[in-house]
């Protein structure tokens, strides 16, 4: 089965230049500061936003990539100040195979980092003017609504699919349309293409923040770099568990609010692992995956061929295909 290291072998150049990039732009005399927001750059991920966003360009315009590189990596100075805020938020351990920023240099300092990078990544991001800029900062103060609808909704065993589906929406995939967005209107694309793209990166987005909720029940925390089951341990309410509540009666829930008050054990995570295989609840959130990684597809179907819309055909797919255990 592919994965996204196979996908973005052909790509490695680009995600190189955009690495040099992110470097040249948090640089600062301020040594600490520099030090620090190096650290979780410099762990690594899978570049995915910059990666769409410089697909997006090439297949909206005939310009060189080189052009598009500052945004690509003003996206990714933004998710990753939204990891390390998230991950103080979170209380998590381990970020791209790391210690967490907050374990190392303290929670203040990860604040401050946090904060750098979402400075740093406006300024490249008004290098494209302003509508790329209103874009950018949009999909930020969406990811902050996401992020605080989340936080209010913790522990809230009532709380209905369709309000998940908001909060997955405004913090992981208006942030996915944006870059795409942002590319289309950067290339002075035409309004068909924009939207397809757009549609596409916002449906990939929901596929990959619904299979990213299901690998914290099911995923290999080594392979994914960060732990597993973090969800649970803080009350986070996600699609598996919205399922599985809906599935269980009045005795059941009890039971199962229960176990989540019991804290953190890996006693309790297992047997809610178990419960959310056994009501079917993992298989369903894997078919809204499926859904909307279908729906990112079609977003694409008028929109021609290339070598660079099949790469982005492939991710779709790919995306969801990271849950090997039900494939
Ligand atoms: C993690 O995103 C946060 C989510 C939206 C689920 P990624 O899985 O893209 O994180 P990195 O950049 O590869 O570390
Ligand atoms: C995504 O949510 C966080 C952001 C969009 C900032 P998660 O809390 O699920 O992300 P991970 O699992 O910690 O990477
Ligand atoms: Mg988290
Ligand atoms: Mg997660």
């Amino acid at each position: 089965m592919r994965d996204f290291l196979d996908w973005s072998i052909s790509l490695h150049g680009k995600v190189d230049e955009v690495n040099e990039r992110l470097l040249l732009a948090i640089h600062t005399d301020q040594e600490e500061l520099y030090r620090m927001s190096k650290y979780t750059i410099e762990a690594g991920g899978k570049r995915f936003r910059p990666l769409l966003t410089i697909l997006a360009y090439e297949i909206s315009c005939e310009e060189p990539y080189s052009n598009i590189l500052d945004l690509a990596a003003g996206y990714e100075l933004i998710h990753t100040a939204s990891l390390i805020h998230d991950d103080i938020i979170d209380n998590a351990a381990t970020r791209r195979g790391r210690p967490t920023l907050n374990n190392v240099d303290g929670v203040a300092n990860a604040i401050v980092v946090g904060d750098y990078l979402f400075a740093k990544a406006y300024e490249l991001g008004s290098r494209y003017g302003t509508v790329v800029s209103k874009i950018m900062a949009d999909a930020s103060s969406r990811l902050a609504e996401g992020q605080t609808l989340e936080a209010f909704s913790l522990g809230n065993l009532d709380l209905g699919e369709e309000t998940y589906l908001e909060i997955i929406s405004n913090k992981t995939a208006r942030f996915f349309e944006a870059c795409a967005m942002g590319a289309t209107v950067a290339a002075g694309a035409g309004t068909a293409i924009s939207n397809a793209l757009s549609n596409f990166a916002y449906n990939l987005g929901m596929a990959f923040q619904v299979t990213d909720d299901i690998l914290d029940i099911v995923g290999d925390s080594r392979k994914l770099g960060k732990p597993t089951f973090t969800d649970i341990r803080h009350s986070a309410i996600t699609l598996p568990l919205i399922h599985t509540l809906r599935k269980t009666d009045t005795k059941g829930r009890q039971e199962l609010k229960r176990k989540l008050m019991e804290g953190e054990s890996e006693e309790v995570d297992m047997n809610l692992k178990n419960l959310m295989v056994e009501t079917g609840a993992i298989d369903y959130s894997f078919s809204v995956a499926k859904r909307y990684s279908q729906l990112a597809l079609e977003s694409l179907k008028d929109s021609g061929k290339s070598p660079d819309l099949n790469l982005l055909m492939e991710l779709a797919m790919i995306v969801i295909e990271r849950i090997e255990e039900l494939s």
